[in-house]
């Protein structure tokens, strides 16, 4: 049984097969109308979401599953004091495989010790979001084409950001892939990220608080909301909520074919004016969200294609 809580999770060919099977089902999304008839996917979402468990739910109903879950911690028995292990082991039995978001970091890697079925990490506090990670890179691979000799602008708050961490993580196994990590400094990536991962795998990186300066390098620009639920005090979140802002004005420096992502959602980051660019594809990305989510979840339960259509053709 595999379970999916850091992308690292998967090797890069695991990676490749989901993100080709998700451009499969984009492709002819009603060949994959019943495949998983009969199974079921649990929601447990401990945090607030729209669409990572909405677009976990689509894929399910999608491909002819059932849904079933909670979208709070107020309404389950967290309420009362029950543990993520006691959760877990009584989900196994009502469901094929679940999604979790929770605030505290590894709370899903603690469900998949006590699991019976697979676990998907749905976010975790500020750690890791692997899901948004697939999402994003089905969008820059259908895009762009391709995943490797890539400069790739990250912008807002990268501390807190979980969707920038899983996106570093997944990145750097590619070849030629570059980094422009622009935040206030208060914001800049962690530590352990910098040295582990961008230092220790010699990949090429700057860190700057200049947005415009970079923006001609760009071939993608991943922008990101500041994290206000994860500040210790109002005060901070207030001076640096603005610190950055996409709008048309900046978008005039960009490449004709520079990609905007986001995982979303917005919030003032990027002015509503740079929607109508056709270079801005966060709402396309949410949508590819659904195609991704159908791959991992068939390739989780162990329907891959030769298995799901043996039986119909
Ligand atoms: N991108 C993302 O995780 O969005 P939600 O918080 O709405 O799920």
């Amino acid at each position: 049984m595999r379970h999916l809580i850091s992308p690292l999770d998967l090797s890069l060919e695991e990676m490749d097969y989901i993100l080709t099977l998700g451009q499969k089902i984009m492709e002819e999304p009603e060949k994959y109308a019943h495949v998983c008839d009969g199974k079921k996917l649990a929601t447990l979402f401990y945090e607030p979401s729209t669409r990572t468990r909405l677009s976990f739910e689509a894929a399910m109903l999608n491909m002819g599953g059932k849904v079933l879950g909670f979208s709070s911690a107020d309404s389950s028995s967290a309420a009362k004091g029950e543990s993520v292990a006691d959760t877990i082991r009584v989900i196994s039995s009502y469901a094929d495989i679940c999604a979790m978001r929770h605030p505290k970091e590894g709370a899903p890697t603690v469900a998949s010790m006590y699991s019976e079925i697979p676990v998907i990490n749905a976010g975790d506090g500020g750690h890791n979001h692997p899901t948004q990670t697939l999402t994003d890179l089905i969008t820059i691979k259908t895009l762009m084409g391709r995943l490797d000799n890539l400069t790739i602008g990250m912008c807002g708050d990268l501390k807190f950001g979980r969707t920038v961490h899983s996106l570093i993580n997944a990145m750097v196994r590619y070849t030629r892939v570059r980094f422009v990590l622009i935040s206030p400094k208060e914001l800049q990536i962690p530590e352990y990220l910098r040295k582990e991962v961008l230092d220790a795998g010699k990949i090429d990186y700057i860190e700057t608080n200049e947005l415009e300066k970079y923006m001609p390098d760009l071939d993608i620009l991943y922008m990101t909301r500041v994290q206000r639920e994860r500040f210790f005090n109002e005060e901070d979140y207030i001076r640096l909520k603005d610190s950055f802002i996409l709008d048309a004005s900046k978008m005039q420096y960009a490449k004709e074919k520079m990609y905007v992502l986001h995982p979303l959602p917005r919030v003032n980051e990027i002015s509503t004016e740079v929607d109508k660019d056709p270079r801005a594809v966060y709402f396309l990305q949410a949508k590819y969200g659904v195609y991704v989510r159908m791959a991992l979840i068939l390739s989780l339960l162990g329907l891959d294609e030769k298995k799901i259509f043996k039986d119909s053709v």
